[in-house]
């Protein structure tokens, strides 16, 4: 076969999704397995924004739209961003994408230089990395730890910095760890790039609308970043739309006319019946969705309330999204009667065979002393879960 380009080789697959799969083969072969891997909202959309797409297909949206979007969905999403965080953008500076991911491909592609460097605090989303990687940047890896709240601080950030560095990516709140910045901290990494105005900010803000906390600032909200600030954000996680991929990106007009023109020679645009659907989401009532946040609050309480109990795991309260992020550092070196754990990743498989309950290696985020799971399941198939690794880790030695 001739070969394939070196870009297709560097890449690694998501870890995240490779352990879902593995979760669905056992599953397929009859294994009893709750599987809490992936980021996937357990409740439907919107009863209302079912029942419009459901009309509307019937009406017709059978066509390509513009690249950027339906003028009305663009003005809703800019309408959003004004409401919920104050950012202000004319729908000419918004994109809607299929899926927050693809705005933020288009944004790395749009940014990044080869060898150009992209700063990511770690625990993080690691589709970043990748997705640097593909334009042909580096990503650089800065690890915070559990005791700085997972945040990157700016004498942190000041010493990542290089001459190459082109972009700041950051995500609050946060995936893995449910991490928010504060506007005091986002204040501080502001005036520390104060001094590099060549400097961009990516900010992924899927989960925002899932917060325990009274806000989670943007960086765009502050007037030094403001101009050289994308902010990305979708209705995967906010209307449980997951599979119907709509996300957005704003920011200053000429980056987004180079996402545009990217989007445009990649994907042409979003589907038009989503974006219809995404239309309903943003202009119709909320109450659904935010029913959504309060029983992932519900939730969360009791899933950290579980997890500080169980035996070798150090849990705190996430304060956004719908992640528990317990530290396991204590299990790592403890032995069952045929798995070595030595690492997130063999501790997730003894968990998946022994308790069949699948989740999310740390090592998938960059950090190797934590799993991930996911609280976007019923309280049933949770508490099962819980009982279920209760068990399993009691009998590690
Ligand atoms: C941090 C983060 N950003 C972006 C995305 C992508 O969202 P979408 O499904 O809208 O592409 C995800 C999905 O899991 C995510 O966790």
């Amino acid at each position: 076969m001739p070969s394939l380009s070196q870009r297709a080789g560097a890449l690694k697959p998501s870890a995240t999704i490779a352990m879902n799969q593995r979760a669905r083969e056992l599953k397929a072969g009859g294994a009893d397995i709750i599987d809490l891997t992936v980021g996937e909202p357990d409740f439907r959309p919107p009863s209302a924004v079912l029942q419009a797409a459901s009309r509307l297909a019937l009406s017709g949206a059978d066509r390509y739209t513009p690249v950027a979007g339906i003028p009305e969905l663009r003005a809703a999403a800019a309408d959003s961003y004004r409401a919920d965080g104050g950012l202000s953008y004319a729908p000419e500076q918004l994109m809607v994408s299929p899926g927050a991911k693809s705005a933020l491909t288009s944004a790395i592609l749009a940014l990044i230089n080869p060898g150009d460097e992209a700063i990511i605090p770690v625990p993080a989303w690691l589709s970043y990395a990748e997705q640097v990687k593909l334009a042909g940047g580096h990503p650089v890896l800065i690890a915070t730890g559990a005791d700085s709240g997972y945040k990157l601080s700016p004498r942190a950030l000041r010493a990542a910095l290089s001459p190459r560095t082109k972009l700041l990516i950051l995500c609050s709140p946060s995936n893995p760890t449910g991490a928010v910045y504060s506007a005091a901290e986002l204040e501080a990494l502001a005036a520390v790039l104060h001094d590099r105005p060549e400097l961009w900010v990516l900010s992924d803000e899927v989960y925002r609308a899932i917060r325990y906390v009274a806000d989670a600032p943007s960086p765009a909200a502050l007037p030094e970043l403001y101009g050289r600030c994308v902010v990305v954000r979708g209705l995967s996680k906010s209307h449980a739309m997951t599979g119907w991929r709509i996300g957005f990106a704003a920011g200053p007009k000429p980056l987004m006319d180079a996402c545009i023109a990217i989007q445009g020679q990649s994907l042409t645009c979003a589907a038009a019946l989503s974006q219809l659907a995404g239309l309903e989401a943003l202009r119709g009532d909320q109450a659904e969705a935010r029913a959504m946040v309060e029983a992932y609050a519900q939730r969360r309480a009791f899933m950290t309330e579980r997890l500080a109990a169980m035996p070798g795991l150090r849990m705190s309260a996430p304060d956004g999204a719908f992640y528990a992020y317990p530290r396991a550092e204590a299990l790592l070196g403890k032995t069952d009667s045929a798995y070595p754990l030595n690492s997130s990743d063999e501790l997730a498989l003894y968990l998946l065979n022994e308790a069949g309950v699948a989740l999310v290696p740390g090592s998938a985020f960059g950090d190797d002393g934590a799993l991930r799971i996911s609280f976007a399941a019923a309280d049933g198939l949770l508490y099962e879960a819980l009982a279920r690794m209760d068990r399993a880790l009691a009998k590690l030695a």
